[in-house]
């Protein structure tokens, strides 16, 4: 994969909350931020993803215990994740519309799996796309991943628009958490011992991407089955 820096035309050299366009920071023994690794393909990913957007709307899930997620989700792939009062669960259908999940767009399985490569895992064939949508305000809660049948893979997850500080945790919840700002292009790969930590995103500040606007859009890469 072709690696490109590119300067967002607004880059403000003296700003403290600027990207930092490229390399790769080891956050865990199995854990690594490769910057900018999205990059060369997030506006051709934009035009898939919209078309998946039009199959699968999103849509704000509503937790076990009651509470509506502030991030709205959809999902592609086999299966997708979805939550309810009944629980989380993966399903080969989107209760929504009643139908299978769009597939994940195909340049998205490649950057995944290349991402996951670097990262050290190589062989990922990820199944399931959660896609999550936050506008300034929206945020997730600590939480794992560990709906996934097999945690020998790792999760992929790719930063769209505008600027988060996600919280990468340790083993249980009360943990004190990472602060790592990830920005547009932005990839994370946790697995193998890290693969079970404790993550969220605190409330996304207001801002303004020129690609997407005022939202941040989450693509994590798993394999579920
Ligand atoms: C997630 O944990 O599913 C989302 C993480 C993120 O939005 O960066
Ligand atoms: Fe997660």
């Amino acid at each position: 994969m072709r690696h490109e820096t590119e300067t967002p035309a607004t880059l403000d050299l003296f700003a403290d909350d600027q990207p930092q366009l490229t390399g790769t920071e080891r956050i865990g023994p199995q854990s690594v931020i490769l910057r900018g690794f999205a990059l060369p393909l997030s506006e051709s990913l934009l035009p898939a993803l919209r078309t998946v957007v039009r199959q699968a709307p999103f849509r704000h899930l509503v937790t076990p215990g009651g509470f509506t997620m502030s991030a709205a989700m959809t999902c592609c792939g086999s299966v997708g994740w979805t939550s309810s009062r009944q629980g989380y669960r993966y399903s080969p259908q989107d209760p929504h519309t009643g139908s299978p999940w769009p597939q994940i767009p195909e340049e998205l399985v490649t950057l995944a799996q290349a991402a996951a490569e670097v990262g050290g895992f190589p062989g990922f064939v990820p199944d399931a796309c959660l896609i999550n949508r936050y506008v300034p305000g929206a945020k997730m809660s600590l939480h794992q991943d560990k709906d996934e049948t097999d945690h020998r893979w790792p999760v992929v997850s790719i930063s769209l628009g505008i600027a988060a500080i996600f919280e990468f945790g340790g083993f249980e919840r009360s943990d004190r958490p990472q602060r790592l700002s990830l920005f547009h292009g932005d990839v994370v790969v946790w697995g193998g011992v890290d693969r079970l930590r404790f993550h969220g995103v605190q409330p996304i500040r207001q801002a303004s991407h020129p690609l997407l606007g005022e939202q941040r859009i989450n693509l994590t890469l798993r394999k579920a089955l």
